[in-house]
């Protein structure tokens, strides 16, 4: 299987967690569109879903699928999104789409949140991919220079706004040994609305495609 056959194979898997009935929340990025193209086909058994970015809305309406505000929902049983890496732990970062902050307000709903991912995703050590950062514009030069001081080479992510009008600073060799810690650190910065780090809050099942298949832990 090529890498967006593995994507694909492991958005699938995911249709096996969800309830009859239930309102589903759906991440954002390549590993999400086919989950929601996956259910899609699934539509007449769920009342609907939630969103974690504009794009996926869109998506979900041009299926056919009603988008709830996440404050309608009462309960949502199932979060599936991708992610950028992942460790042994189910910790990961996200939001080179930069979709993080609704990410992770509607996996912080969620009774379980189910990652979808290739194979290439999967890392013993996460940092190699540069961690997103979104920051209220005003405060960018002021989280930049916080940022460098916890170790980390930010880099502006030019002309890109996220949903919320902010902006996003991808930060380079940052140390992520700790991600419990240096997620508590960032998100503590004044002007940072929140970063890509995943620990926190950390998926409970992961589903990986790879060469020969699905395989969860
Ligand atoms: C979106 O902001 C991200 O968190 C995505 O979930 C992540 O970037 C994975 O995207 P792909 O599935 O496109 O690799």
């Amino acid at each position: 299987m090529d890498q967006n056959a593995q994507k694909q194979a492991a958005a699938e898997a995911a249709l096996s967690f969800i309830e009859p009935d239930a309102i589903v929340g759906v991440g954002t990025g390549s590993t999400a569109n086919y989950f929601i193209d996956a259910l899609a086909t699934r539509k007449h058994q769920i009342r609907g879903a939630v969103a974690s970015s504009e794009a996926t809305a869109e998506r979900l309406r041009s299926h056919g699928i009603e988008v709830f505000d996440l404050n309608q929902v009462d309960r949502l049983p199932v979060y599936v999104d991708g992610a950028d890496e992942v460790n042994k732990h189910r910790e990961m970062i996200k939001g080179g789409g930069g979709a993080l902050t609704r990410e992770k307000i509607v996996a912080a709903v969620a009774d379980q949140f189910i990652c979808i991912v290739d194979e290439s995703k999967c890392v013993d050590v996460l940092g190699a991919f540069p961690l997103p950062v979104e920051v209220i514009p005003m405060a960018r030069s002021l989280v930049a220079r916080k940022l460098a001081g916890l170790g980390g080479q930010p880099r502006y992510r030019d002309g890109f706004v996220t949903d919320n009008g902010n902006l996003i600073l991808d930060v380079h060799h940052i140390d992520l040994g700790r991600p419990l810690k240096m997620e508590t650190d960032i998100n503590q910065l004044v002007g940072v609305v929140t970063n890509g780090l995943f620990a926190l809050r950390p998926a409970d099942v992961v589903l990986v495609g790879g060469r020969d298949g699905v395989r969860r832990y």
